[in-house]
C-alpha cells in the first residue's frame, strides 16, 4: 500500500516513459482518448499508471488482465497489446462516435460497455485493476472486491479520498431530487479496507487518516493498493 506524495512522483519523472511514449503517440497521429489525455496533462496519474501497470509489460500473452472503469486509451492498448485486456467501462467520458471508433481500431482489447456490477464474467484472471474508479466516481468498494476477489490472482486499486472538507452537487439521472454529497475521507476509507486487511500488500491504514500536501489541484489524496485474491 503507498500513499502518493510529491517525492515519489519527482523520483518517477527521472524517467517520465509514459509522457515520452504518449508524444510518439501524437507525432503519429493516432486517436487521443479522454484517458490518454488525463495522462498528458497530469504527471500524477502518470506516476499512478506506472505503479499499478507496469510490471505487466513482463507478462506473457496468456496473462489474462481485466481493467475496471479502465477507459479508452491508445496508450494503454499499445503497452498492453501483448496480454489478455479486457475493460469493463460505462465511458461516460467519450462520445458514441469514439466508442465506435475504439472498438474498432483498439481491436487487441475487449470492451464490455457496461456498469461492472452487471458484468457477467467468463473465467478467472489474473489481475483486476480498478484506476480511479473507487471510491470517488463509485462507493460501492466492499461489493467490487467481494465479486472481483474469488475470480482473480489480484487485484491492483488506486483509490482516491480527501482529507479536507468538499462537497459535491449532484443531480439523481432517475428523478428531480439535488443531493449534496460528501465523497470518502481517508477514516471512511480505512474502515472499508480493514475487512480485508490480511490481503493487503504491506498495509498501513493509519497513514490514511492524515493529510499531507495533496499531489492534485483538487486537494485529493490517492493511494494504491494491491490486494490477493482467492486464486
Ligand atoms: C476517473 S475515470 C478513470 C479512467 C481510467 N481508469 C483512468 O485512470 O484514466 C473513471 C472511469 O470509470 C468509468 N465508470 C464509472 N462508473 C462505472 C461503473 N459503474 N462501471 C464501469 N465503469 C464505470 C467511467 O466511465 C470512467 O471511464
Amino acid at each position: 500500500m503507498e500513499i502518493v506524495n510529491k517525492k515519489n512522483i519527482e523520483r518517477y519523472l527521472d524517467n517520465d516513459w509514459i509522457l515520452a511514449e504518449l508524444k510518439n503517440i501524437n507525432a503519429k497521429g493516432s486517436k487521443v482518448y479522454t484517458s490518454d489525455q488525463w495522462l498528458m496533462e497530469d504527471k500524477a496519474k502518470r506516476f499512478i499508471y506506472h505503479r499499478v501497470y507496469r510490471d505487466f509489460s513482463k507478462v506473457s500473452k496468456d496473462f489474462k488482465l481485466l481493467d475496471i472503469g479502465g477507459g479508452l486509451s491508445t496508450f494503454s492498448h499499445s503497452f498492453l497489446s501483448h496480454l489478455a485486456y479486457e475493460i469493463v467501462d460505462t465511458c461516460n467520458h467519450e462520445t458514441n462516435q469514439n466508442i465506435g471508433r475504439a472498438v474498432n481500431e483498439l481491436e487487441k482489447m475487449t470492451l464490455s460497455r457496461s456498469d461492472w456490477n452487471e458484468f457477467q464474467h467468463s473465467g478467472t484472471y489474473d489481475c483486476v485493476v480498478a484506476n480511479d474508479i473507487f471510491p470517488n466516481v463509485d462507493q460501492r468498494v466492499e461489493e467490487f472486491l467481494a465479486k472481483f476477489l474469488p475470480v482473480t490472482k489480484e487485484i491492483r486499486m488506486s483509490l482516491t479520498y480527501y482529507n479536507i472538507p468538499r462537497t459535491y452537487k449532484v443531480k439523481r439521472v432517475d428523478g428531480d431530487e439535488i443531493f449534496y454529497i460528501r465523497p470518502w475521507d481517508g477514516l471512511r476509507l480505512s474502515h472499508a479496507l480493514n475487512a480485508f486487511i490480511d490481503r493487503i500488500k504491506n498495509p498501513c491504514l493509519d497513514r490514511l487518516l492524515l493529510n499531507p500536501e495533496s499531489v492534485f489541484a483538487n486537494g485529493r489524496q490517492v493511494c494504491i493498493v494491491q490486494m490477493k485474491g482467492d486464486l
